[in-house]
């Protein structure tokens, strides 16, 4: 089962697929390739380490955006893709691009979506005194952070949090979530059903 990555910067969420492909966690799958927007983004180094391909793409350098999501498109053909991944990827998907892999790409966004779709989504939880954070990992459909919900996980806020600490416990969650709504999709549990996340309860 082959993955493509895509990002734009650290790469945690990348390093969480590679160790759960190599521990079997995530059986029979493989990253098959990374694709990066930005050239110095430090997931292209912890790709390159563990011996997988990398492309990148640098959106700057298309006259629009439908023009760089062909050419993002032409490169995961290219790799092959049975899922995409969006970790850490801050670009805006076009329409064209998002229904060409719907259903099978997914995004992981740091908040308890419905809430605190786009930006600064730590900081916004922290503001509105809310007791709970968290991630979401979602189909990507045309709607911004807005896709059918697949796998949350929630963490207290603790008096004293700030916008760096909850990232960190957050995105502790987010590297066991991201690759577990892999393994459903790998094991062919998971799916795009009008619109919904539907899982397959067989185990
Ligand atoms: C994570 O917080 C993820 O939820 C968001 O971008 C960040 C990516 O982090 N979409 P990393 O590059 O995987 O470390």
């Amino acid at each position: 089962y082959k993955l493509v990555i895509l990002l734009s910067g650290s790469g945690s969420n990348l390093q969480a697929f590679i160790d759960a492909c190599e521990s079997k966690a995530l059986p029979n799958t493989e990253v098959s390739a990374v694709i990066s927007n930005k050239t110095d983004a430090f997931g292209l180094i912890r790709a390159q380490q563990a011996g997988i391909a990398t492309a990148c793409i640098n959106h700057k350098e298309f006259a629009s955006r439908e023009d760089f999501d062909c050419a993002l498109k032409n490169k995961i053909d290219e790799f092959g893709a049975d899922l995409v991944i969006l970790a850490g990827f801050m670009r805006i998907l076009t329409p064209g691009f998002v229904r060409h892999y719907l259903g099978r790409l997914i995004n992981i966004h740091p908040s308890l979506l419905p809430k605190y779709p786009g930006l600064h989504t730590h900081q916004r939880a922290l503001d509105a005194g809310d007791t709970e954070a968290g991630a979401t990992v979602h189909f990507v459909t045309e709607e911004l952070d807005g896709g059918p919900p697949i796998i949350q996980a929630k963490i207290p806020i603790f008096d004293g949090d700030d916008a760096a600490t909850l990232a960190e416990r957050v995105l502790s969650k987010e590297h066991t979530i991201y690759p577990l709504a892999a393994k459903w999709f790998a094991e062919g549990r998971l799916s795009l059903q009008n619109s919904k996340a539907v899982l397959d309860d067989k185990n």
